[in-house]
């Protein structure tokens, strides 16, 4: 099923949740909604849902409004944070559950429930009750008994927050496996850009509200349409350095108030390299290896840089070194965040 969000509005009293969001979703497509804390994503959510209605804008499932739709006839499956198993049921009553309240045959309901849980393998623990699963067991119920009824659309609201970092990785496989395996629009809401970047087709990614960028994983990451996507995503973060920009050539300045933009370079896209040409100067400050990572600081006057360099490169720290971005990495953005469009020739100096 077709996603279609047209200007969709939600206003509580006082807070503006979700502020004139614009995007399409493909029939199939997996799509992570990605922000921070209070960015509006459980909102827009549950307006697909149906669980609020919009204030504002339209909302289409293929080609019907669904603006007015009751949940209940809106064919979604929804996984909560919290899962909200029915704790006294039986692992295959709780997957049977959506069909007794749709009237389906205790036979028929069966079957469907045994399908299902051998498409999440649960198959053996249709008889537990959920106190005597795991969280990633547990999850695997709630996914299930989302999926029985054969819902045109997935919503899942940070489904794995409850995991431990290891199974996590491994939920997360297996969500993008059922859901290949089902083809089923899926949505799915989370704060945590790795899990985003390595499950989603498209991300769409908000911020108080409203919309940042709509893209796939290696899109965002690589072209950020702002300051705030380019900030949000990566790790360690992207390098942020006050500069003047003009005439193509940025210009290093020592304080916000001098610049008129900011050069932003991820730490996989700078490199230490032997000359000053378009390069800037600096005294490395500590190498530190974060797994297979080796994360160089370099001071550049009055700012940190952060490099990710080769375990072999033989730099220690008090070295002075020269650190050049890559300049179809490097982005160019105002002081009010904005990408500057304006070309960039590489140009970068500090003095
Ligand atoms: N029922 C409500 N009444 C008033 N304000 C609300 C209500 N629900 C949410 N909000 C506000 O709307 C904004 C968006 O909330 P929402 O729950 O959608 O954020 P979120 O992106 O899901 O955040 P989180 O990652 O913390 O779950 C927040 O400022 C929140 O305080
Ligand atoms: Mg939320």
């Amino acid at each position: 099923m077709k996603l279609t969000l047209n200007q969709l509005t939600l206003r509580f009293s006082d807070v503006t949740a979700v502020d004139h969001l614009s995007c399409t979703v493909n029939d199939g497509e997996f799509v992570s909604l990605l922000g921070p804390s209070g960015c509006g994503k459980s909102s827009t959510l549950f307006m697909l849902a149906g669980l609020y209605q919009p204030t504002e804008g339209e909302l289409f499932f293929d080609d019907t409004k669904v603006n007015t739709v009751e949940p209940e006839h809106r064919e979604i499956g929804m996984v909560f944070q919290n899962y909200a198993l029915y704790p006294h049921m039986s692992v295959r009553k709780n997957i049977m559950f959506p069909l007794k309240m749709k009237k389906v045959s205790r036979k028929e309901a069966n079957a469907r429930a045994v399908e299902i849980a051998e498409l999440v393998k649960i198959e053996s623990l249709l008889e537990r009750k959920p106190a005597q699963l795991s969280g990633g067991q547990q999850q695997r119920v709630a996914i299930a008994r989302a999926l029985v009824k054969h819902p045109k659309l997935l919503l899942l609201d940070e489904p794995l927050s409850n995991l431990d970092a290891r199974l996590r990785i491994n939920m997360r496989a297996e969500i993008k496996r059922i859901q290949r395996q089902v083809g089923i629009t899926t949505i799915f809401v989370t704060h945590d850009q790795e899990e985003a970047l390595s499950i989603s087709d498209r991300i769409l990614l908000m911020n108080q509200g409203r919309f940042q960028q709509f893209d796939h994983p290696q899109d965002v990451y690589l072209h950020p349409t702002n300051r705030f996507v380019a900030e949000f995503l990566g790790n360690p973060p992207i390098n942020l350095l006050p500069v003047n920009f003009s005439e193509g050539t940025a210009r290093l300045v020592q304080s916000d108030k001098q610049a008129n933009s900011y050069l932003g370079v991820r730490p996989e896209h700078l490199a230490v390299v032997n000359d000053g040409a378009n390069a800037l100067r600096g005294r490395s400050e500590s190498i530190e290896s974060v797994g297979r990572d080796h994360v160089l600081t370099v001071a550049i006057q009055n700012q940190k840089v952060r490099i990710l360099i080769d375990a072999d490169q033989p730099i220690k720290a008090g070295d002075m070194v020269y650190v050049r971005p890559k300049p179809d990495r490097a982005y160019l953005f105002d002081n009010e965040g904005n990408t500057i469009t304006a070309q960039w020739n590489g140009g970068l100096t500090d003095d």
